[in-house]
């Protein structure tokens, strides 16, 4: 264990399961209940809003930064993934000392070689992000996994942003039955209304303005879709995006939340959500919003 101390406030750092398992036997009571905030770090005010929920709801908050090997199928992005552990400490240590912090290494978490398992997430997992980023939720689900074995929460806080991986998140723990409750909570976004992401501290200024764009889309979307089928609003986005020289357009696909199939009929018992994905100078951006 390692004891962070800034401003006279000390907080607890453990870099190994078997030191962060002990400790947190040792302050485990009958009835008290672990949060857990799992990240990537290059914390924003939406991850500290995700632990300010679990610090209300529960005596102790476990909150990990590990950037996942397994979850990227982009190198580069695997690379350029920002990575800022003194200045993440600060922010937590600022928000609450209590917070207990695990930031393992690569060997810590896998022995050997970082290699994902195969998980049926019932189809959730081929879809928008799953086809676009192969094997993606397979490494989410490996490491969501193991972190949800080594700090056993009782409550676990998602971010909405990452939509799909709060539902195979879900499902995850639905079909493996481990005791663990998931807790989705809603996105937190910039003056702009661009979603809070650790992505957008690779955007330039200029860039984080002008992805203003998205959530705005968005917005059209959800207008659009009161009145217009699914695939002519799609098609409408898509044009729309042909147009902009700055931004690429992955994909916009307005699905069924519970099961991510995408809308090709209105149904108006199911609850719709509108996904896009889009990169700006090589830097991929998503966003979602939900319709009805
Ligand atoms: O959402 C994230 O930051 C990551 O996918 C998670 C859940 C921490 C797993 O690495």
């Amino acid at each position: 264990m390692f004891a962070f101390n800034f401003n006279n406030t000390t907080m607890h750092i453990f870099y190994g399961k078997a030191a962060l398992r002990d400790y947190l036997k040792s302050i485990k009571t009958s009835n008290s209940t672990i949060g857990f905030v799992p990240t990537m770090g290059a914390l924003h005010q939406g991850h500290l809003a995700l632990m300010q929920k679990s610090l209300l709801e529960n005596e102790n908050t476990v909150v990990s930064i590990f950037v996942n090997p397994t979850q990227f199928n982009n190198p580069e992005d695997l690379a350029k993934y920002p990575r800022t552990l003194q200045e993440d400490v600060k922010k937590l240590t600022a928000l609450s000392p209590e917070i207990i912090l695990y930031a393992p290494t690569v060997a810590d978490i896998y022995d050997g070689q970082p290699l994902s398992q195969s998980f049926d997430f019932d189809g959730l997992e081929n879809q928008m992000e799953g086809e676009f980023r192969p094997g993606h939720f397979n490494g989410v689900g490996t490491i969501v996994k193991r972190l949800f074995e080594i700090v056993e929460p009782t409550n676990a806080y998602f971010g909405e942003k990452d939509f799909q991986q709060l539902q195979i998140v879900k499902k995850m723990v639905a079909k493996t039955n481990l005791n663990v409750n998931i807790i989705g909570c809603p996105i937190f976004r910039e003056s702009n209304n661009l979603a809070m992401s650790s992505r957008n501290e690779r955007l330039s200024a200029p860039e984080r303005e002008e992805a203003a764009i998205i959530y705005k889309t968005l917005t059209i979307a959800k207008e659009k879709f009161e009145t217009n089928s699914a695939k002519s609003v799609a098609k409408w986005i898509q044009k729309s995006f042909e147009k902009n020289t700055h931004f690429t357009l992955e994909y916009f696909v307005i699905a069924d939340e519970a099961t991510l199939l995408p809308c090709v009929r209105k149904n108006k018992n199911k609850k719709y959500r509108a996904f896009i994905a889009v990169f700006i100078n090589n830097i991929r951006l998503i966003d979602t919003i939900s319709l009805n």
